[in-house]
């Protein structure tokens, strides 16, 4: 038998119009609930984002009212070709919660956060073939967040492995803040998953820190990452 995964705890519940599920109860009482992840509609999503923008903020240690701002953005986000979000529901002293969340679209070109990658690829001195090649048919990983006090248990994997299962595009891209030695949980997952640099130490329009762009081909097959 295989080395379990945290992946393999998690309960994978089918696509629903309904955001907080109904536990699957196990047989043994006196057990809490398994962790459940949850495909999500643009209505559950937006039924719960401000428990997700909460999470976000968290996660990124922004400051508060970071929410407020980005609360249209993530709902017209639901809206682009190829929108597809998940969450980790756990419940914690009889309660569910949002233990972590992602989503992301398939990149189209006008989107602010391509014509950002666009210039930076350039400035990075990308053949503009390559440019064009790649940034012609990629998944977006818009964002991919888990609840500080729920991290390292395996969510954030499961979620982003989740996303990625089915995806069609040839690619997928995403940005993450530059961090000292690539030294935290996000760096670690995305490299251990084979995502490489695409651009680094980029300054997106109108927020001054650097952040990397990093991605890898699709698709991400089951075996690719996983712990020995
Ligand atoms: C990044 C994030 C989504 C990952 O979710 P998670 O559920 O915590 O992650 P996982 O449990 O799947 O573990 C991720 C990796 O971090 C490693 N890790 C655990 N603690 C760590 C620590 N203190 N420092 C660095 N890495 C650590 C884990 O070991 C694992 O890597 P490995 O399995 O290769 O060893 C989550 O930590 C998070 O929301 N972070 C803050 C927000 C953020 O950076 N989001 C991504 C922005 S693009």
């Amino acid at each position: 038998m295989g080395v379990e995964h945290p992946f393999d705890r998690l309960n994978i519940a089918v696509p629903s119009d309904k955001f907080i599920r109904e536990e699957v109860r196990t047989v043994d009482t006196g057990q809490a609930p398994r962790p459940t992840l949850v495909d999500l509609s643009a209505s559950d999503f937006r039924r719960n984002l401000p428990e997700a923008l909460n999470i976000y903020v968290q996660a990124m240690n922004y400051p508060r009212g970071t929410e407020r701002s980005r609360a249209p953005m993530w709902t017209e986000h639901t809206t682009r070709r190829g929108w597809q979000g998940a969450a980790v529901i756990v419940s914690r002293e009889g309660r569910q919660h949002l233990a972590g969340v992602a989503y992301g679209y398939r990149g189209e070109a006008q989107q602010w956060w391509q014509e950002q990658v666009r210039h930076g690829m350039r400035a990075g001195g990308w053949p503009e073939a390559q440019i064009k090649n790649l940034l012609s048919n990629y998944f977006e990983l818009t964002e991919l967040h888990v609840r500080p006090d729920e991290q390292g248990q395996g969510f954030g994997e499961a979620l982003l492995r989740h996303l990625l299962r089915n995806r069609t595009e040839h690619a997928v891209l995403l940005s993450t803040p530059e961090v000292a030695g690539e030294s935290n949980r996000a760096w670690h997952l995305y490299r251990r998953l084979g995502f490489h640099d695409v651009v680094r130490h980029f300054t997106f329009t109108g927020d001054a820190r650097p952040f990397a762009v990093l991605g890898r081909a699709l698709p991400l097959h089951a075996d690719d990452g996983r712990h020995a």
